[in-house]
């Protein structure tokens, strides 16, 4: 492998993965190509804007012609695809995006690389896939039962990466990831939602009664899990990528509150999200025999990620104007204004 396309690379995840990447193989080229949705952001990639093994390019996944472009222009032999509309609760309000990016632009990716005979297709998946368990763990093996539109369409693309793996014979790898928190998540997800919100003494919606059970991984751990699945991960394999450290989503606030100092009237219980699922839990032994291991200390990663945010409001505070406003009231103004305080 010498040139890899990393799609979605700036968002959260990706912008990790390529930040891990461009350091640790300067003799790879790492070409970024993202959509720059309301969650891609340039900023996420200024700590290697000048490393002379890093390209950007902007283009949609769905576009056959501007993948394909890509493809050709950079010799790419290896694509990992994080592009994805990535958040639950705007599946719910409403799942077009999702369809056109998690399944058809899937699809688009994959048979422009089977046509240009591109060597590897590794695809970023989630534990959503699986649908919810109350006991033990999902292993890569059990049926995948997707409650919600977001994990309905993850699911989707990935049975079309299953297919051109068994069709078509690509070499094509699976990571299955857990909920992941860090610097440079876009701040609607639960983690940095609540860190940001928190800073600004601002209220806290958690959903129902706040006893869901999350698996949290840390960025940089999840980043070089792909990394290892990209290099060693067998043709046609998925891999559960997990924290295995599973917390309430309750006391996960509560924590935050603790580590910015601020009262826990803060927290409001709000309506619940619809088809909520109530705990993911991953068993990761196949992963970790190919040598993955995961940093097992949540509370100091927690206290850094918390730390970043009070030190980077510059990345932060821009995001949150106009659209993102405009999400903001749809999901929270309600389900505010009708809350009950813990
Ligand atoms: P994100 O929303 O932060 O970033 C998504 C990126 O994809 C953005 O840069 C966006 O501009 C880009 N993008 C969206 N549509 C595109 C399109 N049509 N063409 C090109 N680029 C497009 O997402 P994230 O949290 O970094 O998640 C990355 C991947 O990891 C996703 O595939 C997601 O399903 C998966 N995942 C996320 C988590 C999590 O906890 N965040 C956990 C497991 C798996
Ligand atoms: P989220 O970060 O959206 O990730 P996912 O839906 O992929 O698990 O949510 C994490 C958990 O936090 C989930 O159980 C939903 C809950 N949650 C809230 O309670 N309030 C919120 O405002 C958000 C965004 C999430």
């Amino acid at each position: 492998m010498k040139n890899i396309l990393v799609t979605g690379g700036a968002g959260f995840i990706g912008s990790a993965f390529v930040r891990h990447m461009v350091q640790t193989y300067p003799h790879y080229t790492i070409v970024v190509f993202d959509k720059l949705t309301y969650a891609g952001n340039l900023d996420n990639l200024l700590p290697v804007h000048d490393e002379p093994n890093y390209r950007f390019v902007r283009g949609d996944i769905a576009d056959a012609q501007a993948v394909r472009r890509a493809l050709e222009e950079y010799q790419i032999d290896a694509i990992v695809n994080f592009a994805a509309e990535s958040h639950v609760d705007r599946s719910i309000m409403n799942s077009h995006a999702f369809l056109e990016t998690d399944v058809i632009g899937v699809y688009v990716l994959l048979e422009q690389a089977r046509q240009l005979g591109i060597k590897r297709f590794h695809q970023v998946s989630t534990d959503e896939v699986y649908g919810w368990i109350a006991e033990g763990a999902f292993k890569e093996t059990d049926p995948l039962q997707p409650n919600n539109p977001y994990s309905a369409a993850k699911a989707g693309g990935e049975m079309m990466v299953r297919a051109y793996h068994v069709t078509h014979g690509m070499h094509t790898t699976v990571t299955r990831g857990s909920n992941t928190y860090g610097p440079y998540q876009y701040p609607e997800k639960m983690m940095s939602l609540f860190i940001t919100e928190a800073i600004d003494d601002r209220p806290l919606p958690v959903y129902g009664d706040g006893k869901q059970v999350r698996d949290w991984l840390y960025v940089d751990d999840h980043a070089r899990a792909i990394d290892l699945v990209l290099h060693v991960g067998a043709p046609g394999e998925v891999y559960n990528v997990g924290g295995e450290n599973e917390h309430h989503n309750i006391d996960v606030t509560r924590r935050i509150l603790r580590l910015l100092g601020k009262p826990e009237s803060l927290i409001r219980f709000v309506a619940d999200r619809p088809g909520h699922d109530r705990r993911y839990a991953l068993d990761c032994t196949k992963i970790k025999a190919l040598g993955w291991q995961r940093n097992d200390d949540f509370e100091s990663l927690l206290a850094q990620t918390v730390a970043w945010y009070r030190q980077n409001e510059w990345w932060w505070r821009k995001i949150k104007t106009g659209e993102y406003l405009e999400y903001y009231k749809q999901q929270y103004a309600q389900r505010l204004a009708e809350a009950k305080s813990q």
